[in-house]
């Protein structure tokens, strides 16, 4: 099939096929289905001044683009660039800035988004206002002259706090900013920023994309031709690029990206709802629950409610207690997994953030975070369930 034939079925199709067809053409060698995985660095040319495409695989390399056409078509985006980690996607998007400017952030981003803009780009003269985004008039009071990106995560990782991206962006709009959403959290089959008015979309890779706790790595998805370019220009100029495999495993994890969230989300539900009826449990926080403050948001944004659930246990001893007695549901970093994986924030994810910014944004030292796998959620619940009588 020529590219151009591709091109324009993935532009008529639903979410699942282009999930496993767009951006990908078969091998015009062998017509191999799956994408090649090009181990190569450089490729021999035809002809000095030929104008090959193929110069230097750090610029351009066809198993990263056909993951990163891949990427553009289900965001709904103009390009997509593919980074080595989600922090080195986040890092590329904040090259787009100048020293001087002024940037709106949400309280509470992953604690690696914190670590980067306060311990390293505040030395390069950026400056960033944390407000809670969850609220339009408080991000509409710390918009300055000098402001020139809203960058938003949501749900937040890990109190998952919502924020109105239509709104977000009209307020972008108005004040001539970049709406930028690390949209990691719920992929592009729950939540499509672009769709509301986003401007740049980022991603860990390493989570539900990828799918396996296989790779890590990070998209950055962008809408203006003049962003998209410097983007590519970043990628390649800075040089953190994903490798020819890591890209193969996450065009191969987005084959199955809608039957897997629909997995993660079923039985999310039913563990929040679980979790939500036990007396050792002083919340839960999950954007499916009629009792989440943004419920109605959720409903209205998203069409899922995700894999992502954290919940209070009151106090680091019963965290630990808790988290040492699990025997299905592994305590690690990272979520979006195949396999549960728990994660004691305030320790871990958020390590990085001071105790008195994390106690304002709710990661106390008794929050468990859960990123709820594909395995039954029978096994789950009677895991969980045996490690809470231990408190
Ligand atoms: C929401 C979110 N964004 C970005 C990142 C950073 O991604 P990576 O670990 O791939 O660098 C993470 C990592 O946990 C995350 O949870």
């Amino acid at each position: 099939m020529t590219a151009k034939r591709t091109a324009r079925r993935a532009k008529t199709t639903g979410f699942a096929t282009q999930a496993i067809h767009a951006g990908q053409i078969p091998d015009p060698t062998t017509g191999a289905v799956m994408q090649p995985i090009y181990q190569v660095s450089t490729y021999r040319q035809p002809a000095l001044g030929a104008g090959w495409v193929y110069d230097y695989a750090r610029t351009i390399n066809p198993t990263r683009s056909a993951l990163e056409n891949n990427l553009a078509a289900l965001e709904g985006g103009l390009a997509a660039r593919c980074f080595a980690s989600g922090m080195s996607a986040i890092a590329a998007v904040m090259n787009l800035l100048r020293s001087g400017d002024h940037v709106v952030v949400s309280r509470n981003v992953y604690g690696g988004t914190y670590r980067l803009f306060e311990g390293l780009l505040r030395q390069f003269g950026l400056d960033f206002t944390w407000v809670d985004t969850g609220d339009l008039a408080a991000v509409e009071r710390a918009i300055r002259p000098a402001t020139k990106m809203l960058y938003v995560e949501t749900p937040t990782n890990p109190v998952l706090g919502l924020t109105d991206l239509a709104g977000a962006s009209r307020l972008a709009r108005k004040a001539k900013l970049r709406l930028v959403v690390d949209n990691t959290f719920m992929s592009p089959y729950f939540q499509r920023p672009i769709a509301l008015g986003t401007d740049i979309v980022v991603h860990s890779t390493t989570k539900f994309l990828n799918g396996h706790s296989d790779s890590v790595g990070g998209c950055v998805i962008t809408t203006r031709a003049a962003d998209a370019e410097r983007i590519g220009w970043l990628q390649n100029s800075v040089g953190a690029i994903l490798s020819p495999m890591d890209s193969f495993l996450v065009l191969r994890g987005i084959k199955t990206l809608p039957i897997r969230m629909e997995r993660h989300d079923a039985s999310a539900r039913r563990i929040a709802a679980w979790l939500s009826g036990r007396r050792k449990i002083l919340a839960v926080h999950y954007p499916g629950l009629k009792t989440h403050p943004q419920h109605a948001l959720a409903k209205r944004q998203m069409t899922g409610f995700g894999g992502m659930i954290s919940f209070e246990l009151g106090s680091l001893g019963n965290a630990k207690k808790f988290l040492g007695r699990l025997t299905l549901c592994a305590l690690a970093e990272s979520l979006g997994g195949v396999e549960t994986l728990i994660s004691h924030p305030a320790s871990m994810t958020h390590g990085a953030v001071p105790k008195a910014e994390r106690k304002r944004i709710g990661v106390s030292d008794g929050l468990v975070r859960i990123s709820v796998g594909l395995e039954d959620a029978d096994d789950l619940i009677a895991d969980l369930d045996q490690a809470l009588r231990s408190i």
